[in-house]
């Protein structure tokens, strides 16, 4: 259950934050730091450095279709769970992504939006991200067995 402030805390990060900015810089900062994330988007191309994975299109486009993804989590706040469960099919059955891949995202995520909010970034807006990051994360691993 979320409080008040947790609501409107989520609500006013997505409000802020550039998805053309935050998403691409987002997943090429996972692909960098993280560098076995790459064997899922080998049909991404050359994903061979920094220099390479930051500017690939298709990889910019790709964090632009998952902050779509999270909109819709922000749209549906109490209903999570059931709002991914075809993504978290999607991420099981066909693109057998390793679930701890999942926070490993969005600790990158996380670490992008505060760049971005910089002061605005206080330990209680940080706080009330987080939380929305384990409820995403949970509802993509719910389809995995
Ligand atoms: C595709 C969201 C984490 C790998 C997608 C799609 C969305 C999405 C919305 C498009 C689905 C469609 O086409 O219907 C998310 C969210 C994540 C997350 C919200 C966590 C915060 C990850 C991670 C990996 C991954 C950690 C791998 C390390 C993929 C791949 C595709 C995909 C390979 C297909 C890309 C393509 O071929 O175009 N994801 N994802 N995802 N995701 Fe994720």
């Amino acid at each position: 259950a979320w409080t008040d402030l947790e609501r409107v805390t989520i609500k006013d990060i997505f409000s802020k934050i550039d998805y053309e900015v935050v998403g691409p810089a987002a997943i090429s900062r996972c692909l960098i730091v993280y560098p076995w994330t790459q064997r899922y988007f080998a049909g991404f191309g050359n994903l061979y450095n920094a220099a390479a994975i930051t500017s690939n299109p298709k990889v910019a486009a790709h964090g632009k279709v998952v902050m779509q993804g999270l909109e819709k989590a922000v749209k549906n706040m109490d209903n999570i769970k059931a709002t991914f469960t075809e993504l978290s099919t999607l991420h099981s059955e066909k693109l057998q992504v390793d679930p701890d891949n999942f926070m490993l995202l969005g600790d990158c995520l996380a670490i992008v939006v505060a760049a971005q909010l910089g002061k605005d970034f206080t330990p209680v807006v940080h706080a009330a991200f987080q939380k929305f990051l384990a409820v995403v994360v949970s509802s993509l691993r719910r389809q995995y067995y």
